[in-house]
């Protein structure tokens, strides 16, 4: 039997999986002169708002979303803040959010002046739970932050039945879900309103950025009018109606999502591929699964892939001992992306939210969730027989991890 890289034997894994992160050619160079020579260099400069390439391209993101209406910002987390506001969320609102996101989901909501309320996940998906949710709805909730964890879509029936049922606005975070469908609809518009990131790790990149989708007409004027300074469509330039910050993309950013974006489909599938193939993999092996798929997930686009681990079919060894052999294998493995429940943040835990306790997302943060990011699947079959290979070595020698674990008590 192979020794462990762990325990001083050869690595799995002696290069990079997948392809280096962004990928950019002459198209993106191309953008980028264009507007260097055009002296455009913010949206405003273009006699119609929406031939500038920050306009072109929410038009053509919000199309490939399928939603009615983009509106293009700095960034993910003011995008949230934006529909927020959009949405008349704030001081005195409760508004729901999954425990297992990233901390912005959250602070979006406090930023606001809202109350966010943490709510447990479902197992299978580790995405919020509709029927935890439905449960925390109190007089004061006026709306829930649905997050797509890793790309996988919340069951959007599910929410949508009991949001409409009990009066309440969902607002759709697809910082990890570009491309993701539910049904054969993209994420974002289903809900009441839906937002992006395309900061530099994420699937759809122009180092920093953001978008808001909607289908609804005014919750798009509205948004529009939050993220320039308060100003309306069809009214003078300097007449300002809101108090409202300066949200608006860069013509830079623009140039190179359009661009990148070019590239998503193809990309989405080479994903989707590696990923199906690598799930059947790992059926084979007792102690690691794939998410189970529910058929309504149509197309899984994702930043990071979630997975899970079952110590009690692994030899009674501890999930961070088989991260941490793997890792040593060379295969990049994580926790999901973001790590602990965000309530145990201390932007949360010392501001009255110590004593909160969802213990779904606790057990699946300390003992069960694997995940591996977007990038590593972006390359041939051979990847995921590598990564295949990792984990049957891993799987072969638990005696020689249950040494290891015992060494270090
Ligand atoms: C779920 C989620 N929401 C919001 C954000 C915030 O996006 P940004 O970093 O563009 O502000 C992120 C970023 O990772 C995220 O993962």
């Amino acid at each position: 039997m192979a020794t462990l890289a762990m325990a001083g034997g050869e690595k799995t894994i002696t290069r990079p999986l997948g392809k280096s992160w962004p990928i950019w050619d002459e198209r993106e160079e191309r953008a980028l002169m264009e507007v260097l020579h055009s002296g455009h260099w913010w949206r405003g400069g273009h006699s119609d708002w929406k031939t500038s390439k920050v306009g072109q391209f929410e038009d053509a993101f919000a199309a490939y979303q399928h939603a009615k209406h983009g509106v293009a910002v700095t960034n993910g987390t003011a995008a949230i803040e934006c529909a927020l506001k959009a949405l008349d969320i704030g001081a005195g609102d409760e508004v729901l959010v999954p425990a297992l996101t990233f901390v912005a989901s959250a602070t979006a909501i406090s930023l606001v002046n809202a109350t966010p309320v943490f709510v447990d996940v479902d197992p299978g998906s580790y995405n919020i739970s509709p029927e935890a949710m439905e449960a925390a709805i109190t007089p004061r909730t006026k709306g829930a932050v649905v997050v797509h964890n890793g790309g996988y879509p919340a069951d959007m029936d599910r929410i949508m039945e009991v949001a409409r049922r009990r009066g309440i606005r969902i607002l759709e975070d697809c910082a990890h879900a570009h491309g993701s469908e539910w049904k054969g609809r993209r994420m974002g518009a289903i809900g009441d309103i839906g937002t992006f990131s395309f900061q530099m790790g994420k699937t759809l990149t122009s180092g920093e950025g953001g978008i808001v989708v909607t289908d609804n007409d005014d919750l798009a004027e509205k948004t529009f009018s939050y993220h320039h300074i308060g100003r309306i469509s069809g009214r003078p330039f300097y007449e300002f109606h809101r108090v409202a910050s300066n949200l608006r993309m860069t013509e830079w950013q623009g140039a190179i999502l359009l661009a990148q974006l070019s590239r998503l489909d193809e990309q989405t599938e080479t994903r989707e591929r590696n990923t199906r193939y690598l799930a059947r993999g790992l059926q084979e092996i007792p102690g690691v699964e794939p998410l189970e798929r529910d058929p309504r997930v149509t197309r899984w686009g994702f930043y990071y892939w979630n997975f899970k681990y079952r110590q009690d079919q692994f030899d009674g060894i501890h999930r961070d001992t088989f991260l941490k052999a793997m890792q040593a294998e060379g295969v990049p493995m994580g926790v999901g992306a973001h790590g602990q429940p965000i309530y145990r943040n201390p932007v949360f835990r010392d501001q009255g939210y110590e004593n909160i306790r969802c213990p779904e997302a606790e057990r699946i943060y300390a003992t069960e969730a694997l995940s591996i990011g977007h990038r590593a699947f972006l390359g041939g079959q051979e990847d995921m027989d590598l990564i295949l290979e990792a984990v049957r070595k891993v799987r072969a020698n638990t005696g020689e991890l249950r040494k290891l674990e015992g060494e270090k008590k």
